[in-house]
């Protein structure tokens, strides 16, 4: 597999990088992860390709995730709030613009630059147990430590909940969000897994990793984003009560079976069945002489497209419309990546609908596509045209 967001040039193909995805479950602690991921400074640099902000709905539903946490969490007194993988600043701007003191922390120059142009203070660095310090020691410790869609990222976990365990006050909260493995299995949505994604978390296994450093989950959330998201809030151990939210939550996982082996062999025979229904379909509407393009060249599409064997034959190209992603290549399998205008100016008789947890929102812009008698293909649920 490539890396995700690794969009190419031609210049680029001979050296493009690839590596050996493999997916396990941990017996004891139940932790599903993409194991011998690539190195952090291959996947967050200065051109990471992902800008945060791109989606309107995603940029309210944080802005509403920030309301939510200045009425509950943060101090009169000392206020200060961390978030790493701030990313172009769509949380933390909403800090900024209160004023409240914060900091984002983010690897990838080129995001960070963005959120710094909308006010926000910015270390550009890679968050664990040493730059958890280094923050403590200049700002002092966070009422809130946020991070959503980034947890998920981060190889050294340990290093990661060791660093917040010294970065929370006493009653400090970390707020985490990302796709749930629930979800995944649910939904078949294998493509939340690349490298870039390399765990994917629950109930059960966040609360095991953060256990280990004093933390515990005390809340959760659910919501739809990104294809079905858990939003965990955690705390030192015993400084909030656990809610009844969480303890039907643990019971949930135990009843979907997700500490057993089983339950992800089942989820490997349905990968490999939604393969061959992807394949099939796309092989035989090429046969019918139909006109199929990708829509949203996301990260996820990388899995989907170089697991299926797919390339610019079957699919002719992928419009998105983030900038540094256009007239480049997909990662592996070399699909022009091309702005929405392409897209619209000769509508074809299918999109595949990469940037299917974007549904609502790109469905909603897209009516003259499906007047004209495009149909979406959604690449998750084993496979869906409509
Ligand atoms: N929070 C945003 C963006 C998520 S993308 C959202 O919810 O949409 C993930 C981000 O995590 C990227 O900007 C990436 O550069 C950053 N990241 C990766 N490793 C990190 C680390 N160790 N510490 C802080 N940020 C990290
Ligand atoms: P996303 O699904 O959020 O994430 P990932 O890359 O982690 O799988 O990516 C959405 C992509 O789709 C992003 O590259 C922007 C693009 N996009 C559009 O082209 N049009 C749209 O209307 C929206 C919402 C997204």
């Amino acid at each position: 597999m490539p890396i995700g967001n690794a969009f190419v040039t031609k210049d680029d193909f001979k050296t493009e990088y690839f590596y050996h995805m493999q997916v396990a479950v941990c017996r004891s602690c139940a932790t599903l992860q993409v194991i011998d991921v690539p190195d952090p400074d291959q996947m967050f640099h200065d051109h990471y390709a992902y800008y945060a902000s791109t989606s309107a709905f995603m940029s309210k539903h944080f802005k509403a995730m920030a309301e939510d946490i200045i009425a509950r969490f943060v101090s009169k007194e000392s206020p200060f709030v961390v978030e790493i993988g701030s990313n172009d600043g769509i949380t933390l701007q909403h800090f900024a613009n209160a004023g409240i003191p914060h900091l984002g922390v983010d690897p990838s120059s080129n995001v960070a630059d963005a959120a710094r142009e909308k006010g926000i203070e910015m270390l550009v660095d890679f968050f664990n147990r040493d730059t958890a310090e280094q923050i403590v020691t200049k700002h002092g410790k966070a009422d809130v430590f946020i991070a959503t869609n980034t947890m998920h990222h981060i190889e050294d976990i340990n290093s990661v909940a060791a660093g917040v365990a010294k970065l929370l006050k006493p009653k400090g909260v970390m707020v985490q969000e990302d796709p749930y493995l629930g979800d995944m299995i649910e939904k078949t949505a294998f493509d939340q897994l690349y490298a870039e994604h390399m765990y994917i978390w629950s109930v059960t296994s966040l609360g095991n990793a953060f256990g280990r450093h004093g933390l515990e989950i005390f809340d959760i959330e659910t919501n739809d984003f990104h294809g079905g998201c858990m939003r965990y809030f955690l705390c030192h151990k015993g400084a909030y009560e656990p809610t009844p939210r969480l303890k039907a939550q643990q019971e949930k996982e135990k009843a979907l079976g997700l500490a057993k082996p089983e339950t992800y062999d089942a989820f490997r025979r349905a990968c490999e069945q939604s393969r061959t229904k992807l394949v099939e379909l796309v092989r035989r509407l090429k046969s019918e002489g139909k006109r199929i393009v990708g829509y949203g060249a996301t990260a996820k599409s990388a899995t989907i497209i170089n697991y299926c064997g797919l390339g610019p034959d079957d699919i002719e190209f992928i419009c998105d419309t983030t900038p540094i992603k256009q007239q480049k290549f997909s990662p592996g399998a070399h699909i022009p990546v091309v702005p929405p205008a392409e897209f619209s100016a000769n509508y074809p008789d299918y999109a595949v609908l990469f940037a299917w947890n974007h549904f609502t929102e790109i469905d909603a812009k897209e009516q003259a596509f499906r007047k004209n008698g495009g149909k979406w293909i959604i690449p998750v649920r084993l496979v869906e045209v409509i």
